[in-house]
């Protein structure tokens, strides 16, 4: 068996072979990752999303995602597993932030925690507790309404200037990794250049030194449209309504289960069986 990704290890994965990190949500899911190799699993908050059906990333709350995460936990052996803190676990004070986060690794066992946005003192407090933090800039999807949609963020020359200037604060507060999601890719190139910590892409350019996707985006799984950096590598959605279809049609052609599929009484019960009930009948 392979040995464990840890949080050293990725924190010392700078400009090296690029991190794979892929988001899970539940135990099939994980198995899924950890059998491709994939480095670290986020188990997102997107989960209200791809799994739960919402419109948006607010509505999940601690309890789902320790939920979800004992299952993905329950799957994993290898990879490095971050657990999303949902919106407003941490927005509220630094102690409540703590609490929340070390309420999240008790009861769910996931190693380190990411939180959006720039909450430097979070960053810290946690850390000092010995919680190791992954950040995430750009596009932060919990903040949707503030930036009046799921829009590119850090395209102008200022308002890149201010995502350097974040990374390089939560990195100064302890952060081990930053994920930039939905920036232009000569922004987060020149994050990745000035920060001595790994950046993890999403729609960030290939100069990051991971990259992250939502599974059922890789898989095919999520109804279309899908942002311009999601090239599904499988067709699973459209497989499962082939196949469920397929079997729907043979259910009411009462071609299924077969006789092979079904179960039958011992052999020496059968006789008796038989006449017991078919004779008389
Ligand atoms: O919740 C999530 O899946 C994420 C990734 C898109 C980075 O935060």
């Amino acid at each position: 068996m392979q040995p464990p990704i840890t949080v050293p290890k990725v924190r010392s994965a700078k400009s090296r072979e690029p991190l794979v990190m892929i988001t899970a949500y539940d135990a099939p899911t994980a198995r899924w990752a950890e059998a491709a190799g994939a480095d670290i699993i986020l188990v997102g908050d997107s989960l209200a999303m791809v799994v739960l059906g919402h419109d948006s990333t607010l509505a999940v709350t601690m309890d789902e995602m320790i939920h979800h995460c004992r299952a993905v936990m329950r799957a994993s052996s290898r990879c490095l597993v971050v657990g999303d803190m949902p919106f407003g676990s941490y927005q509220v004070s630094v102690e409540e932030t703590v609490r929340a986060a070390v309420r999240f690794l008790k009861e769910s066992g996931v190693h380190t925690v990411k939180l959006e946005g720039r909450w430097p003192d979070r960053v810290e407090a946690l850390v000092k507790a010995g919680i190791p933090v992954m950040g995430h800039l750009g596009l932060t999807p919990q903040s949707v309404n503030r930036l009046g949609g799921y829009r590119v963020q850090g395209r102008t020359v200022e308002d890149a200037r201010e995502l350097l200037a974040a990374a390089a604060e939560l990195e100064a507060a302890g952060c081990y990794s930053i994920v930039l999601e939905g920036v232009p890719a000569e922004v987060a190139q020149e994050v990745t250049r000035t920060i001595s910590i790994p950046t993890i892409g999403i729609g960030a350019g290939v100069a990051c030194d991971g990259q992250v996707l939502v599974i059922h985006d890789l898989l095919g799984m999520s109804p279309p449209p899908r942002p311009r950096f999601v090239a599904p590598y499988a067709r699973l959605g459209d497989g499962a309504v082939t196949a469920i279809s397929r079997w729907a049609e043979d259910v009411r052609a009462r071609r299924v289960p077969t006789d092979e599929q079904s179960y039958h009484l011992k052999r020496t019960d059968a006789d008796t069986w038989r006449r017991l009930f078919i004779q008389e009948a």
